[in-house]
């Protein structure tokens, strides 16, 4: 069964290529367990670090908004894609014409592409918790509509409509996960707004400073890469009945502040890692935050079998055990 892998140089495209090279077992076309044995990492950069050199992996650098490309990706052989190629937050939000062409239509293209197949492949979305915004509720329930209000945030609900439409018409068998922030993200800080919630946790415990642009108080709907792979594998081996006609969930997680982050941090690293975290006020990182969602209820996601890390201290030991040791390669 080959699987394809849309921002597969991405920190959670490789994360989850990992995963599928050392328990390569999926669900095919047919609805029946099978392994994989080809997987395609797509994406506009090329891997650094490299991924792994494995003859079942192919990489394939390539532009997610050129057809032609999408169409030499995906083809008959194609069981499942991860759709998750996508510029973030903040550089969609400096960006409208570039975050319109890779999220928007990229994701047309991918789905069209998927729609020419001689048969409906199973298609896992990154949408994100930046789809809910404006006048919410204090806790996101299973009901609330999502009311976008970063221009990041409207590619991927509109990605999510798509997904149903799609799946509605029999084009392909989506599912799409609204993400909470993941962290701790290893390798470097990127452009998304979140991107200090790990960079306050992950360059103190790798012996280096940090600077937090936002209030002690400032708050994070967040998950671990950890679960986040087990997230997009789960989603893949459910039954279509699983999710119904809406193809879309919002995963569990936990919600932290920075203060908690820090206790957190000081608990696994000591004091001398909570002093190498400063504060530098960021108005626009602070106003973006503030207008995301960091609370939620989500019995849907947690009756479908999707899990959250258990407390900030899980979500660190998950960083502790998977990541510090390869850190080191991104400082030196
Ligand atoms: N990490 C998070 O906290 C988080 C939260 C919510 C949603 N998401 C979504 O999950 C997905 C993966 O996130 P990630 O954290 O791995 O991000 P990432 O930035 O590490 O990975 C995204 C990948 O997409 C690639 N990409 C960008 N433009 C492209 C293009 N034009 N053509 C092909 N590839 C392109 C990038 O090079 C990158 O490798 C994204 O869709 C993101 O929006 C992530």
């Amino acid at each position: 069964m080959k699987v394809v892998v849309t921002g597969g140089t991405g920190m959670i495209g490789r994360k989850l290529i990992d995963s599928l090279l050392a328990t390569p077992e999926l669900i095919d076309r047919d609805g029946n367990k099978a392994e994989v044995t080809a997987i395609t990492a797509f994406d506009v950069v090329a891997p650094n670090p490299p991924l792994p050199d494995d003859p079942r992996l192919t990489v394939v650098t390539g532009e997610i908004s050129d057809a032609a490309a999408v169409e030499a990706l995906i083809d008959d052989d194609t069981d499942t894609v991860f759709h998750l190629a996508a510029v973030v937050s903040a550089q969609a939000e400096e960006d409208f014409d570039l975050g319109m062409r890779v999220n928007l239509d990229g994701t047309r293209i991918t789905l069209e592409r998927c729609r020419a197949l001689d048969h409906a492949p199973r298609v896992v979305y990154a949408s994100s918790v930046a789809a809910f915004g404006g006048d919410m509720p204090d806790v996101i329930d299973d009901s609330v509509t999502p009311n976008p209000q970063t221009t990041y945030g409207v590619t991927k609900v509109i990605g999510e409509y798509l997904i149903d439409d799609y799946s509605r018409k029999g084009f392909i068998d989506g599912r799409a996960l609204r993400l909470p922030t993941i962290v701790v993200r290893p390798g470097r800080p990127n452009k998304a707004a979140s991107t200090w919630a790990s960079s306050i946790l992950r360059e103190p415990l790798a012996g280096h400073a940090a600077v937090c642009p936002v209030t002690e108080e400032s708050k994070m709907w967040m998950l671990s890469p950890r679960r986040v792979v087990e997230s997009f594998r789960h989603a893949q081996v459910l039954d279509g009945e699983a999710w119904g006609p809406h193809r879309v969930v919002n995963l569990p997680g936990i919600t932290g502040s920075v203060t908690e982050s820090l206790q957190a941090l000081s608990r696994a690293g000591g004091n001398s890692a909570r002093a190498r975290v400063t504060f530098e006020h960021d108005p626009f990182i602070q106003e973006i935050v503030d207008g995301w969602a960091n609370t939620f209820k989500t019995p849907r996601g947690l009756e479908m079998g999707f899990k959250a890390d258990t407390d900030l201290d899980e979500i660190v030991n998950v960083f502790l055990e998977d990541d510090l040791p390869g850190q080191h390669v991104y400082y030196d």
